[in-house]
């Protein structure tokens, strides 16, 4: 023992009894901790980790001739036609082919290729006798559209208690693209706060993620706008 004390520089007498204890362990574990901690708070994931990131969906659905304002060349849809939970639930809800049907056995190029696959997807064809464009269910199937947004697991997100204070405190709605004045508006539609999150998803070509969406936003946002801050609001 003496021999150690004098010979030994003073981190190795530390660390040793440590060792003893099982101390490197917990010491991995707590900078393991740390650093998830401190990159959930930090924001800006490295891309590799799939922030921003855009990829091809099975039929690359179009925003823009949809969502888009008529002065930007859309249709000018809510976004609630489509994703119809938004402001009543948890998730948003992503439209089923027959919705898509609904429109797409009558409108659209037939020459269009993603067309032709939803119409594929939708059972939708001409039937051969009689020519008229028919929609048959039994032969529809889902669309496996890939998920842009997710959360992990242990975090809990709705989007209605989002939706619904947004629409009665338009000030706190971030983004907003350069065509919509919002100023001065006392409670706006549903349709017109998805921005914050999301950016201006009318005019995507394919949507991608802008917002880090990690804790530290999260928390913050919270903090400006009263809403709750303990572990158990947003962790299961
Ligand atoms: C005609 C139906 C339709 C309308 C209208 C529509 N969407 Fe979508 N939306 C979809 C479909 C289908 C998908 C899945 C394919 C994709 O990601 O492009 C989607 C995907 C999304 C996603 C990505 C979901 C994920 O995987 O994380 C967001 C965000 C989104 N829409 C927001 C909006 C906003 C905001 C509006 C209004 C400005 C809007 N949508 C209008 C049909 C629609
Ligand atoms: C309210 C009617 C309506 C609904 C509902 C609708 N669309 Fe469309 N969609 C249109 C119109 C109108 C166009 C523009 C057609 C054009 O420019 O020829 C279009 C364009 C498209 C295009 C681009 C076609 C091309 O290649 O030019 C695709 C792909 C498409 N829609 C897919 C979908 C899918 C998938 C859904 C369901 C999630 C859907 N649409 C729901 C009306 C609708
Ligand atoms: C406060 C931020 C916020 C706002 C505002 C917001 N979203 Fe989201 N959205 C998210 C987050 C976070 C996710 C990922 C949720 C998850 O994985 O559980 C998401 C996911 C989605 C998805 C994927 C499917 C789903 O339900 O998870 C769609 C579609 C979507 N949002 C549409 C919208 C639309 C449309 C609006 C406006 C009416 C909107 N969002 C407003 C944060 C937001
Ligand atoms: C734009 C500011 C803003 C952002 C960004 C935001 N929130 Fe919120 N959030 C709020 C407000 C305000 C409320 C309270 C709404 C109310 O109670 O009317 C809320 C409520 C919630 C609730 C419901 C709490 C309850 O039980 O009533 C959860 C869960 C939640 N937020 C999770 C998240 C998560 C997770 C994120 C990040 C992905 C996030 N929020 C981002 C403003 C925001
Ligand atoms: C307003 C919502 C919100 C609150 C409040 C919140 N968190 Fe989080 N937390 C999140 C979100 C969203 C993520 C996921 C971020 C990410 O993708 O890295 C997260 C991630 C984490 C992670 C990282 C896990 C990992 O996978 O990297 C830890 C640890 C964590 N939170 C602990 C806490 C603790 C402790 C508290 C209370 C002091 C707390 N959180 C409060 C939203 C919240």
């Amino acid at each position: 023992m003496k021999e150690l004390d004098r010979t030994t520089p003073i981190w190795v007498k530390v660390l040793v009894p440590l060792v003893g204890l099982g101390g490197l362990t917990t010491l991995a574990i707590i900078s393991i901790l740390l650093a998830g901690l401190f990159n959930a708070w930090l924001g800006q994931p490295l891309p590799v980790l799939g922030f921003e990131q855009t990829f091809d969906q099975p039929i690359n659905f179009p925003h823009t001739k949809h969502a888009a304002p008529v002065s930007e060349g859309g249709l000018g849809m809510d976004c609630t036609y489509c994703h119809r939970t938004v402001a009543k639930a948890s998730s948003a809800h992503v439209p089923a082919v027959e919705l898509c049907a609904s429109c797409h056995r009558a409108v659209g190029s037939p020459e269009s290729e993603d067309l032709k696959k939803l119409r594929m997807t939708s059972g939708i064809y001409e039937d051969e006798n009689t020519s008229q464009v028919v929609v048959d269910p039994e032969m529809a199937s889902p669309i496996n559209w890939r998920r842009v947004h997710r959360m992990p697991d242990h975090v809990r997100f709705v989007h209605s208690a989002h939706i619904n204070y947004l629409t009665n405190n338009p000030s706190a709605i971030g983004n907003v693209p350069e065509y919509l004045d919002l100023s001065g508006e006392e409670k706006v539609p549903a349709s017109q706060v998805c921005s914050t999150c999301h950016g201006d998803v009318a005019n995507m070509e394919k949507v991608y993620q802008v917002e880090p969406l990690k804790m530290g936003q999260c928390v913050n946002c919270h903090r400006k706008n009263g809403a709750p801050t303990d572990c158990a609001a947003c962790h299961h």
